[in-house]
């Protein structure tokens, strides 16, 4: 064979791999958002496929695992941006309610960090408890501002981050569902 020969089934081969983990990503974004009105198939297509390690997913494990390196990814970053947001608020309730945040959201990357852990060792069941749990913290805080009649400064990020963490428990979900 000469290697022109040999480079055309492995562009083959490659093209292939990619298109699956595309589909990968499609179908369990459509199986998701079917079971889940909190899951919105374009949000889930769009975040799964801005990270190259879904891509590189090759069942719904390793999706399940880029999924929660997003979550925790966004939820970490929110957490930093209600700290940022805090040092610069004037008022004490505002000031209050983004410190809740902050509690709320340490809190929940811990948990997220538990779930991580719990999905490496296919353990979907206890990851399913901690993400659950974790996506109390953007509905919370997000409370909090409405208790106080405030307009929420953290709005987008409740959003995403509950967003992500619905679209990892519809995984583990999923993936739990075929032991039994
Ligand atoms: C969080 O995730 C959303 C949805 O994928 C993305 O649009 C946003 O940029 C992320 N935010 C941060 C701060 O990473």
């Amino acid at each position: 064979m000469s290697p022109s020969s040999k480079a055309l089934p492995l562009l083959l081969l490659l093209l292939l791999l990619y298109q699956s983990s595309a589909n990968l990503i499609r179908d369990t974004c459509k199986t998701g958002a079917r079971a889940d009105p909190n899951i919105k198939y374009d949000f889930c297509v769009r975040s799964l496929e801005s990270d190259p390690r879904s891509h590189n997913a090759h069942d719904l494990h390793g999706l399940c695992e880029a999924s929660i390196d997003l979550t925790i990814r966004n939820a970490t970053r929110a957490r930093a941006r209600a700290q940022e947001l805090m040092k610069k608020a004037r008022e004490s309730v505002a000031r209050a309610c983004l410190s809740d945040c902050m509690d709320l959201y340490a809190d929940a990357v811990s948990k997220l960090r538990d779930s991580e852990k719990a999905i490496r060792s296919k353990r979907y069941g206890d990851a399913n408890v901690w993400i659950s749990s974790a996506m109390d913290a953007p509905t919370t805080c997000e409370d909090g501002f409405r208790e106080e009649s405030l307009r929420s400064p953290l709005s987008r990020e409740n959003s995403d981050v509950f967003g992500l963490s619905a679209i990892t428990l519809a995984i583990t979900n999923r993936l739990l569902s075929w032991f039994f």
